[in-house]
């Protein structure tokens, strides 16, 4: 007997290969609306669009943290869970990200959402650095820009100097591969900050206004 398979089913036609298989299907898709009715199906469709827009997002705010029950690493079968704040409910909230935690931490900070004590001991001297620096000018990217300002807000000069990175603009050879095995930006970025999916947060500086401000040495 030949089992009637998920493809068979479908309206689409099989896919082919592993590659290249899906882009004639979605021709062939988009091809089953004959031109006259165009206009007309393109209002059907744009109303459907609206409405899984609207229920997706509906659905995206509490499903964006998963349930501590769910998440791996608490006991979902000891009652002390319901004692737990969800992460959703103290998430939500807090400026909006679109990767990661889903929390713009840097906004929440500054916006004052959050208020975290600086220091735990009196002695401890807090200190904000307020500069930016251009770390890579010239690559096939928009140049990345470090600023100093929101990493101090989170962070002490010994988290990162002078073992991570010493304190000479253009002193450290700064590599995305190292970046991505989890070195130099990567310590953080991927790891406690925003992920390194996230390329045009750090590469953020257009080369185009670099040249024009400074064309480069020959
Ligand atoms: C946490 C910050 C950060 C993120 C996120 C990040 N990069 Fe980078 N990237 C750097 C730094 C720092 C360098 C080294 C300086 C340089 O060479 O531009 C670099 C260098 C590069 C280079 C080589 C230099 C160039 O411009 O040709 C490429 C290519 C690159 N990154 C691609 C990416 C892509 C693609 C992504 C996203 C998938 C990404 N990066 C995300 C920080 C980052
Ligand atoms: C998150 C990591 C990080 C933290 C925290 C940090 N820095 Fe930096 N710092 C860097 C990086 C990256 C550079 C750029 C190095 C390069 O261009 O190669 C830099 C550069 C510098 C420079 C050189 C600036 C120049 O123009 O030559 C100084 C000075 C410096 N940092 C001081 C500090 C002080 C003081 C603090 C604390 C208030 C601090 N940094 C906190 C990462 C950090
Ligand atoms: C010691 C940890 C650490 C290192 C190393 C580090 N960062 Fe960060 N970075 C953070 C934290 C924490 C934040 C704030 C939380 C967030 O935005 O996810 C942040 C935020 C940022 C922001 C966002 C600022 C904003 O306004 O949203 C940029 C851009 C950035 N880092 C670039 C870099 C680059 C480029 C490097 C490497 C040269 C680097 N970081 C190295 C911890 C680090």
């Amino acid at each position: 007997m030949k089992w009637s398979t998920p493809e068979a089913a479908s309206p689409l036609p099989a896919k082919g290969g592993e590659a290249g298989g899906s882009k004639p299907a979605v021709r062939a898709w988009t091809g089953r609306a004959p031109m006259d009715r165009r206009s007309r199906i393109r209002g059907v469709r744009c109303l459907a669009a609206a409405a899984c827009l609207l229920a997706g997002l509906a659905w995206a705010a509490t499903s964006l943290w998963q349930r501590l029950e769910q998440d791996g690493i608490h006991d979902p079968k000891n009652p002390a869970i319901a004692l737990l704040q969800q992460p959703a409910e103290a998430l939500a909230p807090l400026p909006r990200d679109t990767a990661g935690n889903m929390v713009r931490w840097v906004a929440a900070l500054e916006s004052g959402a959050i208020n975290p004590r600086t220091n735990i001991l009196p002695e401890t001297e807090v200190r904000v650095r307020d500069d930016d620096i251009i770390v890579a000018k010239y690559g096939s990217l928009p140049a990345v820009k470090f600023p100093h300002r929101p990493h101090t807000l989170w962070l002490d000069c010994s988290n990162c100097h002078e073992h991570l990175f010493k304190s000479k603009a253009g002193a450290n050879r700064l590599s995305m591969m190292a970046i991505l095995n989890g070195e130099q930006c990567g310590v953080c970025h991927g790891a406690v900050a925003f992920p390194l999916t996230e390329c045009n947060r750090c590469h953020s500086v257009p080369n185009a206004s670099l040249l024009r401000a400074a064309p480069p040495p020959r």
